[in-house]
């Protein structure tokens, strides 16, 4: 660890070029440190425009709920696309769509604005109005983000559910929501076949209970000719494409609900993590502005996420659209129908602007360093980076194959929960550091500290906390407050405790460790041990499982599960068998994403004397380390027994 977080001889100092051209200049910082609510409302001026002005910045009277930009209010959707239109943008592309199979098509700001109204009108046709929750279930298309401009347009709330999460994932979530519509696609690309969507949507409503839900709208997308229930299923080319372009976009409250984003958490049930309207459009363009570095009107921008992700959220839809921004958004898979399909659209559409998560530059990197090399990346001046800590190597690699050694890249932590960006690199500001996400951005406040709240001694690792309130802040989590409360404000008072490890090294810079709880992140998608162990005990066969996340090269975190069958065991034979079975089962009740790499079958868990499952020793043992001190537990034999049966099977 020393080496790595030795600065002097890695550190990359801006261009002269790059500080002129950038929108961020160095006294940023002072501005934000002199008047903290002050600079955030120089920023809610600057990036949003607001139907009624703000007359109190921040209300943090009933702490830790907040109230940002008090008496404002505003049109998420009007800022997203119509001021562009008034202002004389309407010719600019909004969106270049590159469909997996080729297929292409360029979206203006004018287009996209008679699209989001057409939406709107069918909404509200379909009986949407505002506080309404819409899930939204939906392939990488331009529909989507249509889809979800429509409902904040109507100040519908959406519930973005990722579309690679299974039928009972998305049943989950809409009965926690309520949702009243759900926004869907008969199918989307993956891999050049369509993958499908509509018949998940089908088994999730069987299954809903309340049946909140009482129309489904269907994007054609893959032609698969899914099955319609009559009077719930509407096709969206039937009700969207006919619609008026007129539709009046009402002011919402600052305070007003965008969204509901389900995120994992240490229990098996997930979080709906709740965005409102102004602070959360702020901080995405102003992030979106000087960590991004994008110039509307000259840049074309690339987010590589999926919308289903906060990433997607904030940095394809909001913040860029609210900036003006013209961007790419590609439906597919890097490798598909060859691995250097990123290089070849960003080629093509000329993308300045690239931000990816570090899995996929270490897959890239394996891939090799010709592909990239076949095409024309000149044009790329800033690279992005997020999603969980990058390596130094893996920094270095993007910087010189995909920055051809030049694009600064920022490497920016932020969570579901913060909404948007909060530590990073300032491209032309900052002098940057490989693998490290640096510094606060202005107008956040950041601290690391020990169990006793103290702050750390540089070098020393401790728990990220936020120590001021910050616009995209979330308001809670849907329905519960007491969670909200319990999960990131009762470890530390008056902190925002983030879950994450960190240090700082002597100059200052943060170094983000990774999570110090029941949360892994696997190429950079949270997933929470406990939601998987509940799906595997769900199986019939097992009587007790337990999950943990293990340092993997290539993913970050790869999935190990250790499981305990019921009565009758199974056979070596059998053994193997059940082992896919499992994986597949945990596919089938959360999604692909949460399928475990491995799962040992074991007669026991390691346990202490008060019966808790001891997740570090099993993490030692996935991680090939010596198993510890192992005096707590009950039997220590157990520990000898899964170790020698794991290496037994490697
Ligand atoms: O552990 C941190 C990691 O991702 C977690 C948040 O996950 P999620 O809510 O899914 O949002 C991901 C996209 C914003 C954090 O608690 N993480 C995110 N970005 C970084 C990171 N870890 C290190 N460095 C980052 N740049």
């Amino acid at each position: 660890m020393a080496e790595e977080t030795t600065t002097e001889a890695h550190t990359y100092p801006p261009s002269e070029q790059t500080t002129q051209y950038a929108n961020a200049k160095a006294d940023l910082y002072e501005q934000a440190d002199a008047d903290f609510e002050g600079f955030w409302a120089d920023q809610a001026r600057k990036y949003v425009t607001w139907g009624t002005d703000f007359d109190q910045v921040l209300d943090w009277s009933d702490a830790p709920f907040a109230k940002w930009f008090v008496g404002g209010e505003l049109n998420v959707a009007y800022n997203c696309v119509d001021r562009h239109v008034e202002e004389g943008n309407g010719d600019r592309v909004a969106i270049h769509f590159v469909g997996e199979p080729g297929d292409e098509r360029d979206i203006t700001y004018a287009q996209l604005k008679d699209e989001v109204c057409k939406a709107a009108n069918a909404l509200s046709e379909l009986g949407v109005s505002k506080g309404d929750a819409v899930a939204v279930y939906m392939p990488m298309i331009p529909e989507t983000i249509i889809g979800m401009l429509a409902c904040a347009r109507l100040g519908a709330p959406h519930s973005v559910v990722f579309g690679g999460f299974s039928s009972d994932a998305l049943r989950s979530r809409i009965d926690d929501c309520k949702a009243k519509v759900v926004i869907t696609a008969d199918a989307g690309y993956r891999r050049g076949t369509p993958s499908p969507l509509k018949p998940a949507v089908d088994k999730a409503l069987e299954k809903a209970d309340g049946g909140s839900v009482e129309k489904v709208l269907v994007v054609n997308r893959g032609d698969t000719d899914p099955e319609m229930k009559e009077g719930r299923d509407v096709w969206w080319h039937d009700v969207v494409d006919s619609a008026s372009t007129e539709h009046t976009a009402e002011n919402h409250d600052s305070e007003h609900p965008l969204f509901i984003l389900y995120t994992s958490g240490t229990t098996g049930k997930p979080k709906g993590i709740l965005h409102t309207s102004g602070g959360y459009l702020v901080q995405t363009a102003y992030t979106n502005s000087v960590a991004h570095d994008v110039h509307p009107g000259e840049d074309v921008y690339w987010c590589t996420a999926d919308v289903g992700w906060i990433t997607g959220h904030s940095y394809i839809v909001y913040g860029p659209l609210a900036n003006g921004v013209t961007q790419v958004v590609y439906e597919g898979t890097p490798d598909s129908p060859h691995k250097g399909r990123w290089w070849e659209i960003a080629q093509n559409k000329g993308v300045t602007v690239f931000y990816t998560a570090p899995t996929a530059i270490r897959a890239c990197m394996k891939w090799g360093d010709d592909i990239p090399a076949k095409f024309d990346l000149s044009k790329i001046r800033i690279l992005g980076s997020v999603g969980e800590p990058i390596n130094p190597q893996a920094w270095e690699w993007y910087r010189e194959h995909i920055g051809h050694d030049e694009a600064p890249i920022v490497d920016t932590w932020w969570q579901t929960e913060t909404g948007a960006i909060m530590i990073s690199p300032l491209p032309g500001v900052t002098d940057l550091v490989p693998g490290s996400a640096q510094k606060p951005l202005p107008g956040i406040a950041v601290e690391i500290v020990d169990d006793e709240a103290k702050p750390v001694e540089r070098g020393q690792t401790g728990l990220l906390v936020v120590t001021k309130p910050w616009p995209s802040m979330l308001r809670g989590i849907f329905g519960d407050n007491e969670r909200y409360k319990q999960t990131y404000w009762s470890r530390f008072e008056n902190l925002y405790f983030a879950g994450d490890g960190a240090k700082f090294d002597e100059d200052g810079n943060i170094w983000v460790l990774g999570r110090v709880d029941d949360v892994m992140n696997v190429s950079g998608h949270r997933l929470s041990t406990a939601e998987i162990e509940s799906a595997l005990v769900s199986h019939d066969r097992v009587a007790e499982a337990a999950v943990v996340g293990a340092t993997d090269d290539m993913t970050g975190q790869a999935v190990v599960a250790f499981v305990i069958l019921r009565e009758g065991g199974a056979s070596d034979e059998d053994q193997e068998k059940l082992v896919q079975e499992l994986r597949g089962h945990v596919g089938n009740e959360i999604g692909p994403i949460a399928k475990p790499k491995s799962v040992m079958i074991v007669s026991e868990l390691p346990k202490t004397r008060s019966g808790k499952i001891m997740r570090r020793l099993l993490k030692d043992v996935a991680e090939n380390r010596d198993v510890g001190d192992t005096s707590t537990l009950t039997d220590s034999s157990v520990m000898d027994f899964i170790k020698n049966n794991l290496q037994a099977k490697k």
